[in-house]
């Protein structure tokens, strides 16, 4: 596949989707928000009464799932079965069943080529935990974000209350280690730097100082 595509992968709160947007709209690149994926499923596993352990009918929910995406990069809604689930699919609830059900090796199977389908042309931003090892291994720039869990259980809670959802910051930071640990010890495609990665490390860095390093990355890669 000719098609260039750049991943963005790490943990929960790091930024990826807020630096995939930027990126794929001032590329003018499709976009993929691969965890969108797999909390639209937790959502409607949620809804069908479906237990996190039920791999057989969870691989066969993401193999049929109505899955829709509207909108251009920067503007994106998530539609389930054409009802837009933006809010209800980043609930800490839905955040924790994503990340038990995203385990389970039937279940990423079943969502693979759902994933490789976005990639077209002119070009592809793919975030998520697996898109450089896995999901596009042959991408051209694969980027891994890093920041503390401190730094982004701050960042995840500032996306909750524009969503107004309320939280505190101790159990933000807690759900993001909690799911952070699922994702990197699971057996199937663990949270982890392609070898082929660079590491930006997001800690101490607003928004445009990391996005600078990308184009720069960017305009040496294409
Ligand atoms: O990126 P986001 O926080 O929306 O992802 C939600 C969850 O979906 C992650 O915690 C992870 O368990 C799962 N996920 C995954 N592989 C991806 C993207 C997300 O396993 N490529």
């Amino acid at each position: 596949n000719i098609v260039p595509v750049i991943t963005l992968d790490g943990p929960g709160g790091v930024g990826k989707g807020t630096l995939g947007r930027l990126l794929a709209h001032d590329l003018g690149w499709h976009l993929l928000d691969s965890g969108a994926i797999y909390r639209a499923l937790a959502l409607a596993a949620q809804r069908a009464g479906l237990d996190a352990d039920n791999e057989t009918a969870l691989s066969g929910l993401a193999r049929t799932l109505p899955l829709g995406f509207r909108g251009a990069a920067d503007e994106t809604h998530v539609l389930l079965g054409g009802e837009v689930v933006d809010a209800e699919i980043r609930t800490p609830e839905v955040s924790a069943l994503t990340s038990r059900i995203a385990a389970i090796p039937a279940v990423r199977a079943a969502l693979l080529q759902r994933q490789r389908d976005f990639r077209r042309a002119p070009g592809l931003v793919a975030d998520g935990r697996d898109m450089g090892t896995v999901v596009f291994p042959d991408a051209p720039l694969k980027v891994f974000l890093t920041a503390s869990a401190e730094e982004r259980g701050k960042r995840r809670l500032n996306q909750l209350m524009e969503q107004g959802i309320s939280a505190s910051l101790a159990t933000v930071v807690a759900e993001i280690a909690e799911r952070d640990a699922r994702d990197q010890q699971r057996s199937v495609a663990p949270l982890r730097p392609a070898p082929d990665a660079k590491i930006l490390d997001t800690s101490e860095q607003s928004v445009s100082d990391t996005y600078r390093v990308l184009q720069s990355w960017v305009r040496s890669a294409f």
